[in-house]
């Protein structure tokens, strides 16, 4: 096996909870060479994400952790944790996980545990941020991807990438736009994080410049 055989690519996971157009960016980053990595599993809370059929067309083991199985938050993430052990990844991936990891899941994976979020963090935290935003009448938002540490959305950011908001624009057009800058700077993020470019000391992530 040489060096650029698929087995050799830094394995990520990506937990989902809905559609699936993040997950389906990074595995076409990843198919398109964009993203050296390759999704070694996809975990959904949801039985019926469209994100579990997006990994099966991928070819990509696709398992389903319900919460209401289990009796707490830690329990549920003490399962996470059985599932993605095996598959020895470097990084965890919340791609529209609509779920807060529990300090057991972090402390496995310091650091190391991204998040996406619709909006330039610390504001409109949440899970409605694009219709936040837009109801609080912001002509900016955009696209954050930050390491997640025990508070919700939090932790120190990698990206960050402005939308402006047009005038009168209704969310779904907004969502759409913001869509399409996430599923551009997720992959990239990632890259960082798995180069070593990116490096992580207390709040701040310094990114240095590819030679
Ligand atoms: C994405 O827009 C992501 O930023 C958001 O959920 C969506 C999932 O879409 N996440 C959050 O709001 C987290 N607070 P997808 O399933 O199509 O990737």
């Amino acid at each position: 096996m040489n060096s650029s055989s698929p087995k050799r690519l830094p394995a990520v996971a990506v937990l989902c909870s809905g559609s699936g157009t993040n997950l389906q960016a990074i595995i076409n980053a990843a198919r398109r060479g964009r993203l050296r990595a390759r999704v070694a599993v996809v975990v959904s809370d949801q039985p019926k994400a469209f994100a579990l059929t997006r990994a099966a067309r991928a070819g990509i083991p696709a398992i389903v952790v319900r919460r209401g199985d289990f009796p707490s938050r830690d329990a549920f993430d003490r399962r996470l944790l059985e599932i993605l052990t095996p598959y020895r990844v470097r990084l965890v991936c919340l791609a529209g996980f609509m779920r807060v990891l529990s300090p057991i899941m972090v402390h496995r994976y310091p650091r190391r545990i991204l998040n996406i979020h619709p909006a330039l963090l610390p504001a409109f935290p949440g899970a409605h941020a694009v219709r936040d935003a837009l109801a609080w009448g912001a002509k900016v938002t955009g696209v954050t991807v930050h390491v997640v540490d025990e508070e919700v959305d939090h932790g120190p950011i990698v990206l960050q990438e402005a939308v402006a908001i047009r005038p009168g624009e209704k969310e779904a057009a907004l969502l759409k736009r913001v869509h399409r800058v996430e599923h551009r700077l997720y992959p990239h993020a990632i890259t960082l994080m798995l180069s070593g470019r990116a490096r992580v000391q207390g709040r701040r992530v310094s990114v240095k410049r590819a030679s």
